[in-house]
């Protein structure tokens, strides 16, 4: 087996699913149901023990909750090796932390994904420990491409990625809501005006991908003078508004700091 994973939850199918070629792939989960659902969706081989999961995978992604992670390593330390790399997508644990659980001779690789990665449209950052092989990092920003956008990082910026792509999805949907009641505010039925929030939040950033164009001049482009987005601006552009927009970040990447 190449691929394993620790975990098999709802971040593990989504890294899950981006793989082409799973006739590797080796899944240990707790829940039985869950690891017969995976088996039939995927045709993934799964296990209820990690430590099958640790004598045979190359490349393991740690998939449990922050909370799991002890009672994992406690069980698969002794089994890993110099020739395994383990990707871990918990929240804030740390490499040094991942290091003194899962002893000194796995290779090890940390990620910030964030939950779009579900939808195939994921931000994940990918930072490796000193010595990890550079082909094993090379994989997991291939397989994890295929779950949206990666970058590679410093570990010193994860508390700047959790703040705003790991954090992000909620402050969108905060602002996509919104939008949706000022629709309904203007008389819209909520599903039309969610609808409309919706689309207009995915369309803009799918153009602004597309386009890379720069965002003041895309601003500025919208904003024809005397006209209705330029009214509307009126009000947003409160420099308040970037004030609790920075203010947001800050305490998410404040709480990141002292939960690592
Ligand atoms: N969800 C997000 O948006 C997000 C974003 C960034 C990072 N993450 C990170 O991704 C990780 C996974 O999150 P998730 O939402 O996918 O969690 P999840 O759906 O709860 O999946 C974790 C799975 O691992 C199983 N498990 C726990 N201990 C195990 C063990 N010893 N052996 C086998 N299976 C075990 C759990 O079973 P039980 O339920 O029985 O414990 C559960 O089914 C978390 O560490 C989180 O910090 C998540």
């Amino acid at each position: 087996m190449d691929i394993g994973f620790f975990g098999a939850g709802k971040m593990a199918e989504g890294i899950l699913s981006a793989i082409a070629d799973r006739k590797g792939v080796i899944m240990a989960e707790k829940v039985e149901s869950r690891a017969v659902e995976l088996a039939k969706r995927y045709g993934v081989v799964t296990t209820d023990d990690v430590k099958t999961v640790a004598a045979t995978a190359k490349l393991i992604f740690l998939a449990v909750r922050p909370q799991d992670v002890d009672a994992v390593a406690a069980e698969v330390r002794p089994l890993l090796g110099a020739r395994q790399t383990l990707v871990s997508i918990v929240a804030g644990k740390t490499l040094a932390k991942l290091r003194k659980a899962f002893g000194a001779k796995v290779n090890l690789i940390r990620v910030m994904p964030n939950l779009a990665l579900r939808s195939k449209a994921g931000m994940c950052a990918i930072c490796a420990a000193p010595k990890t092989p550079a082909r094993d990092v090379k994989a997991v920003e291939r397989i994890l491409g295929g779950a949206g956008a990666t970058v590679v990082l410093g570990e010193k910026d994860f508390d700047a990625v959790t703040a705003l792509s790991g954090s992000g999805p909620a402050y969108f949907a905060y602002m996509e809501q919104a939008m949706a009641e000022g629709g309904v505010a203007l008389g819209l039925k909520p599903a039309v005006a969610r609808l409309l929030a919706e689309q207009t939040m995915y369309g803009t950033a799918k153009f602004l991908r597309e386009s890379g164009m720069d965002l003041g001049e895309f601003i500025a482009g919208v904003c024809t003078k005397g006209g209705t987005t330029a009214a509307g601006m009126e009000s947003l552009s409160n420099p308040q508004f970037k004030k609790i927009v920075a203010a947001t970040l800050k305490g998410a990447a404040r709480r990141s700091k002292e939960l690592a």
